[in-house]
C-alpha cells in the first residue's frame, strides 16, 4: 500500500511543488485547499506535470467536520500543513484575522489527527521565528522571537507542537523553517502567482520585468551588507519541496519532534538578485532606492548543515536557475 499524505494548502506556491515531488516519489496525495490565495487550476497542473491523480477537497482547515470526513474516508498516514495566511504587512494591520485563521486551522487539524490516531506531521514554519539574529549563519538552536503577527502565529504553533509532543510522545513532528523560497517548476506550469500587488521581492521583480508594474522599489541601500541592500537566503521552491519529501521520510521513521532550517546557506543581496535576473533573462528591471521597510533585517541566511545531517537534504539549484524559472512561469502563464 502506498503511503497517503494529506497536504493542506496543496494548491499554494510551496504546497503545489511539494505535491508534484510526492507524487513523483510514489506517494498518494490528498489536498485540502479553500483557494483563498490560489486556484483549482493549480491542481489540474499538478496532475498534468506528474501524470498522477490527486484527491481534492475544497474547504477550510478550520472546518472540523470536513477534516473528520477526510480522515475517515482517506486513511491518511501523514500530514503536511501548509495552509495559512502569510502576508507580513497585512498581519500587522489585521492581527485577529491571522491569529484566528492560522491558529484555529492548526489546532483543529491537530485535534482531528489526535482523534484519528494519525500523529505524524510536517509543519511549515519560517525563518521569521529567528527575529533579528545576533550572528549568522542561523542555526536551529538560536533564540526565537518575532516582529509581526504572522511570525508570531508560526512561533506560537511551534510551541503548541512542542507541548503536544511533551503530552503525548507518540507524535512525530518535523518543523521546517523556510528561508526565502523563489523560482518555479521548470515546466512553467506552476509557480508563484499572488493575486494582489506582491509584497515579496521576486514576484515584484517578475511583474516589473513583465511590464505589469512600472518600477521596483528597493527598500534601503544603507544596511551593513556587501552593497547596502538586504541579504537573504533564496532557495528554489523545487529544492524546498524535496526537503518536504525528506521530512516525510523522517517522521515516518522516527518518533521525535525536531526543527530544520531549509535554506542554501548562501546570502544574496537585493541588487545581486535583480542583476542576476536581468542577465539570465535578458530583460530590464528598472528600480529605484527608497526608504527601508519597517521590520526588515539586514541579513538572514541559514546554516543548512543540520538538515543535511538529519534529513539528508541539500539544496542544489543556484540563483540563476531560480531567476530563470521564476520568469519562465510568468511568461508562460501570460501566453
Ligand atoms: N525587498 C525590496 N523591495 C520589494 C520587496 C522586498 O527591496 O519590493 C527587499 C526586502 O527589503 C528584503 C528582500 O527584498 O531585503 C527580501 O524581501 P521579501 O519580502 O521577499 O522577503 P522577507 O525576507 O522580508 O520575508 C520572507 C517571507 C516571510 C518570512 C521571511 C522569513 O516573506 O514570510 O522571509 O525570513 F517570514
Amino acid at each position: 500500500m502506498k503511503t497517503k499524505v494529506l497536504v493542506t494548502g496543496g494548491a499554494g506556491f510551496i504546497g503545489s511543488h511539494t505535491c508534484c515531488i510526492l507524487l513523483e516519489a510514489g506517494y498518494e496525495v490528498v489536498v485540502i485547499d479553500n483557494f483563498s490565495n490560489s486556484s483549482p487550476n493549480v491542481v489540474e497542473k499538478i496532475k498534468e506535470i506528474t501524470g498522477k491523480d490527486v484527491v481534492l477537497y475544497e474547504g477550510n482547515v478550520c472546518d472540523k467536520s470536513l477534516l473528520k470526513t477526510i480522515f475517515e474516508k482517506e486513511k491518511i498516514d501523514v500530514v503536511i500543513h501548509f495552509a495559512a495566511f502569510k502576508a507580513v504587512g497585512e498581519s500587522v494591520r489585521l492581527p485577529l484575522k491571522y491569529y484566528r485563521n492560522n491558529l484555529d486551522s492548526t489546532i483543529t487539524l491537530l485535534e482531528v489527527m489526535e482523534e484519528e490516531n494519525c500523529k505524524r506531521l510536517v509543519f511549515s514554519s519560517s525563518a521569521t521565528v529567528y527575529g533579528s539574529p545576533k550572528t549568522l549563519p542561523i542555526k536551529e538552536d538560536f533564540p526565537l522571537s518575532t516582529t509581526n503577527p504572522y511570525g508570531t502565529t508560526k512561533l506560537m504553533i511551534e510551541q503548541i507542537l512542542k507541548d503536544l509532543k511533551i503530552a503525548d510522545d507518540d507524535w512525530s513532528i518535523a518543523i521546517l523553517r523556510y528561508f526565502n523560497p523563489i523560482g518555479a517548476h521548470p515546466s512553467g506550469l506552476i509557480g508563484e502567482n499572488p493575486n494582489d500587488i506582491p509584497n515579496n521581492l521576486m514576484p515584484y521583480i517578475v511583474k516589473v520585468a513583465n511590464k505589469e508594474l512600472e518600477i521596483l522599489s528597493i527598500f534601503g541601500d544603507d544596511y551593513n551588507t556587501k552593497d547596502g541592500t538586504g541579504v537573504r537566503d533564496y532557495i528554489h521552491v523545487v529544492d524546498l519541496a524535496k526537503g518536504h519529501e525528506k521530512a516525510i521520510e523522517k517522521v515516518l521513521k522516527e518518533k521525535k519532534l525536531d526543527c530544520y532550517n531549509l535554506g542554501t546557506g548562501e546570502g544574496y543581496s537585493v541588487l545581486e538578485l535583480v542583476e542576476t535576473f536581468q542577465k539570465v533573462n535578458e530583460v530590464d528591471v528598472p528600480y529605484k532606492i527608497v526608504q527601508r521597510r519597517a521590520g526588515d533585517i539586514a541579513s538572514c541566511y541559514a546554516d543548512p548543515s543540520y538538515a543535511l545531517k538529519e534529513l539528508g537534504f541539500k539544496a542544489e539549484k543556484g540563483i540563476e536557475e531560480m531567476c530563470r524559472d521564476a520568469y519562465n512561469f510568468v511568461k508562460k502563464s501570460k501566453n
